[in-house]
C-alpha cells in the first residue's frame, strides 16, 4: 500500500488550490450574500478541464482518475462550495452517467460540450433532476411522468432543489413511464432546457451554498425524442442509483474541503490570537480541538480516497462512497461549528469566512442522499 500521491495528482491539487485562491476567494463573501452564481469562475473551470475531469478526452474530457477529482473538489471547497457543487454535479451526476450509459450519438452531441463546460464561448453545463416535492429520500416515488407516445415521450411534472437549475443547458430527468412497474418503470431522459413547456421556478433562498443555482423546474407537455432516453426502457432508477454512488464521492470530497478550509483558518487564527498572555493555540482547550479536527479530517480524506480508488479499479464502491459521505459531512459540520467557537465573536461575522463554511457544511448532510439514507445503504450492505 502506498499513501503517496503521484506527481500528476500533486499538480492537479496545486492547480485547483491556485484556482480557488486566485479566482474564487475574491468576492466569495459578496456572492454568498447576494446569491450570485459564479459564472466567470465556472467558465474558467471549463477552461482548466475541471468540468469533465474523468471524461474520456475523445468526448472533450480530461481523462483523469477519481482520485484527481477528489483532490480538486477538496481544494475548491475549502474556499467556495457554491462553485464546487456545480462542478460535482456536472462531473459525477451528468457526465459520468452519459459516458457510461449513453449512445455514441448522445455522447457526441451532449457529453462533448458538457465535459468542456462551454459551447461557442458560453457556459454549457448539466443538471440532474431526480428530487420532487414528494420524492426526496424515497426517490422511486416519482410523480413526474414520461408517457410513451411512440416516437417521443410527453413529460409532465415538477422537480425540486435542482442544482444548476437555471444555468444548465441540459437536464437529465428521471420520470415514471409505467407506474405499474414501480422503480422499474422509471426512465431517464436528456432534455434540453430551451424545449417548449419548461418553466424554471424562482431561485431558492438558501442557508448555505447561496451562490449555487438551485431552482424547481416544471414540465408541461414537453416532447422528448425517444433517442434522448438513456439506456433500456425502465433503466432510469438504476441509472440514478449508479450515478449517485459516484456523486457521493464528490460530495464527500466537498465536505472534506469545507472541513479543511475551516481547520486551516483556525490554525492561523489560533497562532495569532492572544489570550491570558499567550496564543490561544497554546491553551490546551484549543489545542485539543485542533487535534480532533486534524484527526477527523484525515479519516475523512482516507475514506474519500478509498472510495475513489475503488471506483478507479472498477470495484463496487457504493458502500464506501456512502461511508465517505456520511463521515466527511458529519466531520464538516462538527469542524465548522468548532471553528466558529475557536474564532469567538469574530467567527460569527462574515469577514472571517468560518460562519459561511458552517452554513455550507449543512447541505452536505442532506443532498445526494441524507445521512440517514447513507446509513440505510451501509446497513443494507453489511447485513446482506
Ligand atoms: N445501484 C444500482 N441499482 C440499485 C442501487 C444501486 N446503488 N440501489 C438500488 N438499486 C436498485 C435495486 O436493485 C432495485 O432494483 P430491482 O427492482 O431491479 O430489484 C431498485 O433499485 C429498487 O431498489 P430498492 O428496493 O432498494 O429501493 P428503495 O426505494 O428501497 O430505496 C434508496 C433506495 C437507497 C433509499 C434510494 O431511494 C435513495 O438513494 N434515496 C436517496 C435519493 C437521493 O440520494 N437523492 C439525491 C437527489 S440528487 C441531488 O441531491 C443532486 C444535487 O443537485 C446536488
Amino acid at each position: 500500500m502506498d499513501f503517496r500521491l503521484t506527481e500528476e495528482h500533486l499538480m492537479i491539487r496545486d492547480a485547483a488550490r491556485e484556482f480557488a485562491r486566485q479566482d474564487c476567494l475574491p468576492g466569495v463573501i459578496e456572492r454568498d450574500e447576494h446569491q450570485r452564481f459564479a459564472y466567470e469562475q465556472i467558465m474558467k473551470l471549463g477552461t482548466l478541464g475541471f468540468m469533465g475531469m474523468m471524461t474520456d478526452p475523445a468526448y472533450g474530457g480530461s481523462g483523469l482518475d477519481t482520485i484527481s477529482y477528489v483532490l480538486a473538489m477538496e481544494e475548491i471547497s475549502k474556499i467556495d462550495s457554491s462553485v464546487s457543487v456545480c462542478m460535482s454535479v456536472n462531473n459525477s451526476l451528468v457526465n459520468w452517467g452519459l459516458e457510461a450509459y449513453g449512445t455514441e450519438e448522445q455522447k457526441m452531441r451532449f457529453l462533448e460540450p458538457l465535459a468542456r463546460g462551454q459551447q461557442d464561448g458560453r457556459l454549457y453545463i448539466g443538471a440532474f433532476l431526480l428530487s420532487e416535492p414528494e420524492a426526496g429520500s424515497d426517490a422511486s416515488a416519482q410523480r413526474t411522468t414520461a408517457i410513451d407516445m411512440g416516437d417521443h415521450y410527453l413529460l409532465n411534472g415538477t422537480k425540486n432543489w435542482i442544482t444548476n437549475g437555471s444555468s444548465a443547458s441540459v437536464y437529465l430527468v428521471m420520470a415514471q413511464t409505467d407506474s405499474g412497474k414501480g422503480s422499474r418503470g422509471i426512465n431517464v431522459l436528456i432534455v434540453e432546457k430551451d424545449s417548449p413547456g419548461i418553466t424554471v421556478g424562482v431561485k431558492e433562498n438558501k442557508m448555505g451554498i447561496r451562490g449555487s443555482d438551485t431552482h424547481s423546474i416544471s414540465f408541461q407537455d414537453v416532447r422528448v425524442p425517444k433517442s434522448h432516453r438513456i439506456g433500456e426502457d425502465g433503466f432510469g432508477f438504476n441509472f440514478a442509483m449508479k450515478t449517485l454512488a459516484g456523486g457521493r464521492i464528490g460530495i464527500a470530497a466537498q465536505a472534506l474541503g469545507i472541513a479543511g478550509g475551516a481547520y486551516e483558518l483556525c490554525l492561523a487564527y489560533a497562532k495569532e490570537r492572544k489570550a491570558f498572555g499567550k496564543s490561544i493555540a497554546e491553551h490546551q482547550a484549543v489545542q485539543f480541538k485542533l487535534a480532533d479536527m486534524a484527526t477527523r479530517i484525515e479519516a475523512s480524506r482516507l475514506l474519500c480516497l478509498k472510495a475513489a480508488w475503488e471506483k478507479d479499479h472498477q470495484m463496487d464502491y457504493s458502500t464506501s462512497s456512502s461511508m465517505a459521505k456520511v463521515f466527511a459531512s458529519e466531520t464538516a459540520m462538527w469542524v465548522t461549528t468548532e471553528a466558529v467557537q475557536i474564532h469567538g465573536g469574530y467567527g460569527y461575522v462574515k469577514e472571517y469566512h468560518v460562519e459561511r463554511l458552517m452554513r455550507d457544511a449543512k447541505i452536505t448532510q442532506i443532498y445526494e442522499g441524507t445521512s440517514e439514507i447513507q446509513r440505510l445503504v451501509i446497513g443494507r450492505s453489511i447485513l446482506k
